[in-house]
C-alpha cells in the first residue's frame, strides 16, 4: 500500500489510556510516519519511582518523593539498542532503561504519581519538550492537562484481560518468567490509583476519539489514527 501524503497534520497529538492499552508503541508508529518526536511521559513518572526505591525514600512520604523529582536528571532519547526498548533513559547520567520496567517500579509508580509536586514538575518538563510542537506525547493526563490544546486527542482503552495478555506475550519474548494473573492484578492496581487519584486522574479529555482496542491489531489501530488524520 502507497502511503498518501498529509496535507495538514495537527502538530500536537495526545495519546492517552491505561497502563499497558498499546499507547506507546501504537504512538510511536505514529510519530514516525509523520516525521515527529514522540514522548511517553510515562517514564518521567517511572524514573521517580526508580529514584525513589533506589534511594530507599519511603513513597507514602510525598515531601520526599516531591523533592527527588524537582532534582532528577531524565535523558530520553531515541535507542539504537536492538533489545525491545523504544528509548534509552539516562537517569542521573546512568542507562536504566530497563530498571524503570522492574516489578519493584510498577509496584510503586501509581502512588508516586498522585502527589501535586510530581505532577507539576513533571507537566513543566512534558510542556517545555512539546513547546516546538509536531510531537506525538503519550500518557494519562496529555489530553485533559498537560496539553489541553492538543490538536488531536487519541484515548486507548482496551480490557484488563487483553492488556494483561499483551503484557505478558512482552515479557515472554524478553525473556522474563511472569504470570498472567499477576500481571492482570498488577494493572488493576495502577487503574485504580490512576483514574481514582485527585489531580490529572486518568480520563479521555471530552474531545478525544475514544478507541477500544481489544479486538484490534497494532496495524489497525495505526490505520485508524491515520485516517482520522487524513480526514481533518
Ligand atoms: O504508561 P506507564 O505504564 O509507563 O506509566 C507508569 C505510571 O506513570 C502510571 O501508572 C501512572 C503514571 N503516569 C501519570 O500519572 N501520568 C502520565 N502522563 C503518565 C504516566
Amino acid at each position: 500500500m502507497c502511503e498518501k501524503t498529509i496535507q495538514n497534520p495537527p502538530n500536537t497529538i495526545a495519546i492517552d489510556g491505561p497502563a499497558a492499552s498499546g499507547k506507546s508503541t501504537i504512538g510511536n508508529l505514529i510519530a514516525n510516519k509523520l516525521g515527529y518526536i514522540s514522548l511517553d511521559t510515562g517514564i518521567m513518572y517511572r524514573a521517580v519511582a526508580f529514584k525513589a526505591v533506589q534511594e530507599d525514600v519511603d513513597v507514602l512520604d510525598g515531601e520526599a518523593v516531591s523533592d527527588l523529582a524537582e532534582q532528577i536528571s531524565i535523558d530520553i532519547r531515541p535507542s539504537q539498542e536492538d533489545d525491545g526498548r523504544q528509548f534509552d533513559v539516562i537517569i542521573d547520567g546512568v542507562d536504566r532503561s530497563w530498571d524503570i520496567r522492574s516489578p519493584e517500579v510498577n509496584q510503586v509508580v501509581s502512588e508516586v504519581s498522585v502527589y501535586p509536586r510530581v505532577r507539576n514538575a513533571m507537566t513543566h518538563l512534558q510542556r517545555e519538550i512539546a513547546k516546538n510542537g509536531k510531537i506525538v506525547m503519550i500518557g494519562r493526563d496529555i489530553g485533559t492537562v498537560v496539553l489541553p490544546d492538543a490538536e488531536m486527542k487519541i484515548y486507548l482503552e482496551a480490557s484488563v484481560q487483553v492488556r494483561a495478555q499483551r503484557r505478558y506475550i512482552e515479557e515472554l519474548a524478553r525473556g522474563k518468567k511472569v504470570c498472567l494473573d499477576e500481571i492482570a492484578e498488577s494493572l488493576r492496581h495502577r487503574d485504580e490509583i490512576d483514574s481514582g487519584r485527585a489531580v490529572a486522574p486518568l480520563r479521555p479529555a471530552e474531545d478525544a476519539v475514544v478507541i477500544n482496542t481489544d479486538d484490534m491489531t497494532v496495524f489497525e489501530v495505526v490505520e485508524f489514527v491515520m485516517d482520522l488524520i487524513n480526514l481533518r
